[in-house]
């Protein structure tokens, strides 16, 4: 269980450090939370003229838009200061027309065909997150996202028998799972674990591993033999006398020393079993729903922070958006931008919660998007979507999950963290294709080079006015990070960063809902 967790927090490449993990892990882990929070929204309050409360929003990611969208069913007026063009922060949703100027030089235009797209933030939610029910709410169409795939593939490069070669999922799967349920029922019948276990449980234990790994009767040694076709076909089985002709498993020794089997404990997360989902159409739906629900009026876009103060009425923003500063006053803000960008605004937020700012973390993340004019996953691989993992520098490929058997689709060639992340974000946008493709054919073959229509990439720490792809924290427990769960002032503080769900809209959203009950507990109770 522990370890299934951490690697998960390892494969998102969300920690900073283990400190950052283990704490992560107990949060997330020992809860055993099995329903999503509580959340009580505000009742409206129909405050007019001056009674009506104004927050100011800094930034309309989805925790600015979830704070102003709650506020406003509240009854309080809102202002949205964002500095981009368009709501949604990270959840970025790359059309054709797309223009991304990023902090390395490069401008980039996404040259993609009328209905492809790439969702260079966030591409999957859970089952559990709130944030599917902010799609109900706001209208938003889902549609299943294949987190797994039993014939997408696992590559590992090495020396090893397995190495250098695409094992499908299902293979690797009926391997480790064969072997380890061979291994362990042998030793269970030999009495190895008798201290632990009775004869009944032994009996349990061996039946449940028969059935697990598809290994033989006590007879035949509990012998995995990988006949029974769940590890695939050489010749399937077809018509008449056509049984099927199944290939000898892979060596023991050499399967364990492939380290195939260390990728499965991904799809046992919390956050990432299926089902999972994506909107139709992009993820972008999410803020553009948000927006419209909560009043275009309320939006000033291309709007940079320059300044933010607690006054003894309540807060000053100054901005602009191009032309001359401009001041605005509020009741109260909502400072919803990441932690490391708020603490370079000029403020008179005291030392202590600059400090608390500055603890984040940011780290990074990288994704490309490439276009094909030939689903050749689907008609050459038989993949339909899905990933697939390897421990090249690309990481994850993922397949569309979304319109199979059309005559193209958009691929996520690379989907890494850290260091890889920073090493293709290095590169020029045509370059940085270059090495996907090159990498991405070792796995696929030629075919990973042939029919390209288009691509994208982002480099999340090359992003203005995000510099990160999210945060982690030496301690989520201790008082530096709590400082900003508590407001300073007439600021409050929202984001996923404030959150156990880093890295994900659902912590954007219960930050952004923790805030605003915060506040308008306040305000209420005045
Ligand atoms: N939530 C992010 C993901 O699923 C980290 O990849």
């Amino acid at each position: 269980m522990a370890q299934s967790r951490r690697q998960f927090l390892q494969q998102v490449g969300i920690t900073g450090g283990a400190g950052v993990m283990y704490s992560a892990m107990g949060a997330l882990g020992l809860t055993g939370a099995a329903e999503t929070p509580a959340y009580a929204a505000p009742t409206r309050i129909e405050l007019n003229g001056r009674g009506r409360k104004h927050v100011v929003i800094l930034g309309a990611g989805i925790a600015g838009l979830t704070s102003a969208y709650e506020l406003r069913k509240a009854g309080y007026q809102v202002t949205l200061l964002e500095a981009r063009k368009r709501p949604g922060g990270r959840n970025w949703t790359v059309r054709n027309g797309t223009v991304e100027k990023d902090l390395h030089g490069n401008t980039q235009t996404a040259r993609f065909s009328s209905g492809q797209y790439m969702n260079a933030g966030p591409g999957r939610i859970p089952q559990h997150h709130v944030t599917l029910d902010y799609c109900r709410e706001l209208g938003v169409a889902i549609e299943p996202f294949v987190n797994q795939n039993a014939d997408a593939y696992l590559y590992r490069e090495g020396a090893t028998a397995l190495s250098n070669k695409p094992i499908r999922h299902r293979t690797a799967k009926a391997d480790v799972y064969g072997y380890v349920s061979e291994l362990l029922a042998k030793a269970t019948d030999q009495g190895a674990l008798d201290a632990a276990l009775t004869a009944t449980d032994k009996d349990a234990l061996i039946s449940f591993l028969r059935s697990f790994g598809a290994i033989g009767a006590k007879a035949d040694g509990f012998a995995y033999t990988g006949t029974d076709g769940r590890r695939g076909y050489v010749v399937e089985p077809g018509a008449g006398l056509e049984g099927g002709t199944t290939a000898t498993p892979y060596g023991l020794s050499d399967v364990l020393a492939s380290g195939v089997g260390n990728y499965f404990s991904f799809e046992f997360g919390w956050d990432q079993a299926m089902m999972m989902f994506q909107p139709v159409g992009g993820m972008d739906r999410i803020p553009y729903a948000f927006e419209q629900a909560i009043g275009r009026d309320k939006f000033v876009y291309g709007a940079k922070v320059l300044g933010l103060r607690n006054t003894s009425e309540g807060v000053t923003v100054v901005y602009s958006t191009g032309a001359r500063p401009r001041e605005l006053k509020a009741d109260f803000a909502i400072c919803a931008l990441p932690p490391h960008i708020a603490a370079t605004v000029p403020s008179n937020l005291p030392d202590n919660v600059l400090a608390s700012l500055r603890y984040a973390r940011p780290t990074n993340a990288g994704k490309i998007g490439i276009e094909y004019s030939r689903r050749w996953w689907e008609q050459d691989h038989r993949i339909y979507g899905g990933i697939t993992n390897s421990n090249l520098d690309i990481v994850n490929t993922w397949y569309p999950s979304s319109g199979f058997h059309g005559d193209k689709g958009t691929v996520i060639g690379y989907y890494n963290t850290g260091a890889n992340a920073t090493a293709y974000g290095a590169l020029s946008p045509a370059a940085r294709l270059d090495r996907a493709v090159a990498q991405g054919t070792k796995i696929h073959g030629d075919v990973y080079g042939r029919d390209i229509k288009a691509s994208f990439s982002v480099d999340w720490a090359g992003t203005e006015y995000s510099r990160g792809s999210w945060v982690g924290w030496p301690s989520q427990t201790d008082s530096t990070y709590a400082a900003l769960l508590e407001a300073t002032g007439n600021i409050y503080f929202a984001g996923d960063h404030l959150s156990h769900a880093i890295a994900w809209q659902h912590g954007a959203m219960v930050s952004a809902r923790a805030t605003v009950t915060a506040l308008h507990t306040r305000v209420t109770s005045r």
